[in-house]
């Protein structure tokens, strides 16, 4: 396995029990392609869903966690360090660790509520503290659906702490054809708000010219037949 030594500050990708998991799995093989280094935690939570969802296993130690993630992405080189959930020893959970920023794809309500209130128990929530506290950019990508208010009251606590809220809401706009366009546009808009450029994307360049009236368009006699009453 490559040693970790990064040239530059790595990334964080925080992983915990929200659905969507394949958009963590595609936001770790996107930044390892772009030669951004990541340091990646996996909470108890994420592994029971990729069990419930996918039927598959992630290991907790760290080394067969780094082996599997290398796996699921095809990515064998590349600058990856796996930390255990729970591991609040590692580098990341220390603010003398420099870091480029964190990202938490998909965030559950428990996690986004335990670093609301402070309570870091797992070390993604102390992660996620340390990221506020030295005022690094911390993304928290959040998945539910409905919201109800403590969720929401949690949510903009983030954000007034300084947290940038990214859900994964899709758009149509780009014209995705298939999942995979639409996991990919996801994950570069919540990448986006780490300011980094994570693939190719169909970004709107404004509407086509004659695609939308103008005003004065809308004054001119039309030459379509009146409509029926
Ligand atoms: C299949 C499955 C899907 C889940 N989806 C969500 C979800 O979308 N959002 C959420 O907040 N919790 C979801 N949960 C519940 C969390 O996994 C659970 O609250 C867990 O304790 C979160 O732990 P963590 O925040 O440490 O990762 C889901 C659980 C399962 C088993």
């Amino acid at each position: 396995m490559p040693t970790f030594n990064p040239a530059s500050p790595p990334v964080v990708l925080a992983v915990s029990g929200a659905s969507a998991q394949p958009l963590a799995q595609r936001a770790l093989q996107l930044l390892l392609e772009a030669d951004v280094a990541v340091e990646m935690v996996t909470s108890r939570g994420a592994i029971g869903v990729w069990q419930a969802e996918l039927g598959l296993r992630v290991p907790s130690e760290p080394e067969a966690q780094e082996q599997f993630w290398r796996e699921r992405t095809g990515c064998g080189s590349g600058q990856l360090r796996c930390h255990r959930w729970n591991d609040q020893a590692a580098a990341i959970a220390s603010g003398s660790h420099r870091t480029r920023g964190m990202v938490i794809l998909p965030a559950s309500m428990g996690t986004v509520g335990r670093i609301a209130s402070g309570v870091a128990l797992d070390l993604i929530e102390r992660a996620a503290d340390v990221h506020l506290k030295e005022a690094r950019p911390l993304v928290i990508a959040p998945r539910e659906l409905p919201w109800n208010l403590v969720h929401l009251r949690n949510l903009t606590r983030l954000a007034e702490a300084g947290a940038r809220i990214a859900p994964p809401v899709p758009a149509w706009y780009h014209q995705p054809r298939t999942i995979e366009e639409m996991v990919d546009f996801l994950v570069i808009r919540v990448f986006d708000a780490l300011d980094l450029e994570l693939g190719s994307l169909n970004r709107w360049q404004g509407a086509p010219l004659g695609a939308h009236p103008t005003r004065q368009d809308r004054q001119q006699p039309s030459s379509l037949p009146p409509a029926e009453p």
